[in-house]
């Protein structure tokens, strides 16, 4: 079985507000859908135009960035 991969993701300057509980529609970004559970979305102001890895499988120390550990999963 293939291991998840990250949402790799050039992000523009701004606040951004990435999906903690899994259920959005738009993921990796948050579209509400956690309301009502103890989920809230990940916070994140950034600076400059960047490259960013978003994490899809749950298991990043990093949160809400790929730290590699979806390589661990099969
Ligand atoms: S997708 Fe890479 S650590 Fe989760």
């Amino acid at each position: 079985m293939e291991p998840k991969k990250p949402f790799h993701i050039t992000e523009q300057p701004g606040i951004k507000y990435y999906c903690a509980c899994g259920r959005s529609a738009g993921l990796p970004y948050c579209d509400g859908a956690h309301k009502g559970s103890d989920f809230h979305p990940y916070r994140v102001e950034i600076l400059e135009e960047k490259h960013v890895a978003i994490c899809s499988c749950g298991k990043s120390a990093k949160l809400p960035f790929c730290d590699g550990a979806h390589k661990a999963l099969l």
